[in-house]
């Protein structure tokens, strides 16, 4: 079975908190995204046109947490597996739901996914749980009122007065109503409403939580309710409850809820409090919906009180790697190659503030993309596309050290990682958590001045980021990029519409600086 999407990308005005800005990015005019859903196994076929003008951009749309094996082109970012979509361009993404579980996806595009690129991709498989409703995607998002391109511009300057913290508002599918009495600047700013969410007492639902945020963790709740945790990421575990759930961008939690009233009131807040810059709580914005029990009307306003904020003890740590234990069993194999990564910042010579991994940050190559380049013999790859080619090896282990004093939600393409430790002390290298079935996921957060060790196996032949999610970061260079087999990689089988999309980029990028 194949699922057709048809997607045209534009700027358009967008004011999902009341809030007016004119430069949101839109799918088929909607924000989020359209979700695309699919049954494990099928094929999905996404036609993307950009229309994005005034200003105009490229874009590419990557498909967060599916391994594209055998169609690493198809991976969506610019510089590595393609040439951005040039403006009046498109392109169609064909790869396999390989996968099953609750994701989401993403303009690849510079922080593009900061001005609402981005949508719900959705796997149905088997189930390891019972539940009796599966109520889709809830999105979690911070919220900035100013446009994403303005914000890069800032975080790169040395001025700490104009980096992108705390956000405006957290957005909850995409709601949540802004105080306007907050605007100054004579912005139009109007009322919107909260998401809204209707179940019946004694039946239990699944929630697709996803931070799909430029920068902030997440801390998901209901008020007065116990949270199942079933699903991280893109792996079935080993049910556990919980009040708070936390998520790093990119990452996704399956929970089960059985809604249950509260001193008699059926009506209650789902919330979610966001973490920033330096980990810290206190100044940013939380976000809030409306649950509404057993056919509440549909005007009540719910006045339940909040659980106890998890202490904000600066680490923004995601929960203890002993409390995952992935359902469906994988022992850890021998690593053949270990690889250490130290994260730091610098400041260039221009006077731009850069994340550096191993000392370089990563620069966009736009016109002549990695993986076109991997496959032919004896490349060689200037210092600053920061890419590390581990050959035939059949597993690597990564040692990973963060000098700086930010989180930074680390995520793989084409794998899932096996996390191995996660600690502000440094590893002993030799201890591992759970090693006969570790943690794996796409997506885990990096402490700050932490350490993380994790591992995956080489067996998808391409070239695949590794990069913090924050979408700031990955703009400051946080990027590296992973090689494996490069001679296996099927340069026969690029598709010629790679090499159309190059040419239309190439020749876009002669007139357009
Ligand atoms: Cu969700 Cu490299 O991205
Ligand atoms: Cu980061």
């Amino acid at each position: 079975v194949t699922r057709n999407y048809d997607f045209t990308i534009s700027r358009g005005a967008l004011a999902p908190d009341g809030y007016y800005k004119k430069s949101g990015i839109l799918i088929n005019g909607q924000f989020p995204g359209p979700t695309i859903e699919a049954n494990w196994g099928d094929m999905i076929e996404v036609r993307v046109t950009n229309n994005i003008t005034s200003p105009d951009e490229g874009t590419a749309l990557h498909w967060h947490g599916l391994f594209q094996n055998g169609t690493a082109w198809y991976d969506g970012v610019p510089s590595v597996s393609q040439c951005p979509i040039a403006p009046g361009a498109s392109f169609t993404y064909k790869f396999q739901a390989g996968v099953f579980g609750s994701s989401w996806y993403h303009s690849h595009y510079s922080a593009q996914a900061a001005g609402g690129l981005f949508g719900p991709l959705i796997v149905y498989g088997p189930s390891h749980v019972e539940y009796d409703e599966d109520i889709g995607p809830v999105m979690l998002a911070d919220w900035f009122h100013k446009d994403y391109f303005a914000i890069v511009k800032n975080v790169m300057s040395n001025n700490s007065s104009l980096w992108a913290n705390p956000s405006d508002n957290t957005l909850i599918n995409g709601r949540m109503p802004y105080n306007c009495s907050q605007v100054t600047d004579g912005t139009p700013c109007g009322d919107a409403p909260f998401a809204k969410f209707r179940f019946e007492t004694g039946k239990t639902y699944k929630l697709r939580l996803i931070n799909a945020g430029a920068a902030g963790m997440q801390y998901f709740s209901i008020d007065g309710q116990t949270l199942q945790i079933v699903a991280n990421d893109l792996t079935d575990i080993q049910p556990y409850n919980t009040t708070i759930v936390t998520l790093g961008v990119g990452q996704r939690s399956d929970v089960l809820f059985t809604p249950k009233a509260i001193n008699g009131t059926k009506s209650i807040w789902m919330r979610t409090l966001q973490s920033g810059k330096f980990c810290q709580r206190a100044s940013n914005p939380a976000g809030r919906a409306v649950i509404l029990l057993d056919g509440a009307p549909d005007d009540t306003i719910p006045k339940t009180v909040a659980y106890p904020a998890p202490v904000d003890d600066g680490t923004c740590k995601n929960d203890p790697l002993e409390l995952s234990v992935p359902y469906y069993e994988e022992s850890l194999p021998e690593p053949s190659t270990t690889f250490q990564i130290t994260v730091n910042t610098i400041v260039n010579a221009s006077g731009n503030q850069l994340y550096t991994m191993n000392g370089s940050p990563f620069m966009a190559n736009y016109n002549n993309p990695l993986l076109g380049l991997a496959y032919q013999k004896n490349v060689s790859y200037p210092t600053q596309w920061n890419t590390y080619n581990f050959g035939s090896n059949s597993s690597v282990r990564i040692v990973i050290w963060n000098n700086s004093s930010g989180p930074h939600p680390m995520h793989i393409h084409g794998h899932d990682m096996y996390l191995l430790y996660d600690g502000t002390e440094r590893w002993d290298g030799t201890t591992i958590v759970n090693p006969l079935n570790p943690v794996r996921r796409d997506t885990h957060n990096l402490r700050p001045k932490g350490w993380m060790v994790m591992q995956y196996n080489l067996d998808n032949p391409g070239v695949w980021p590794f990069h913090c999610h924050i979408a700031w970061h990955l703009s400051m260079g946080m990027y590296v990029n992973l090689m494996e087999s490069p001679e296996k990689i099927d340069a026969a089988a690029i598709p010629e519409v790679l090499r159309e999309t190059c040419d239309a980029w190439n020749e876009y990028s002669k007139s357009h600086v």
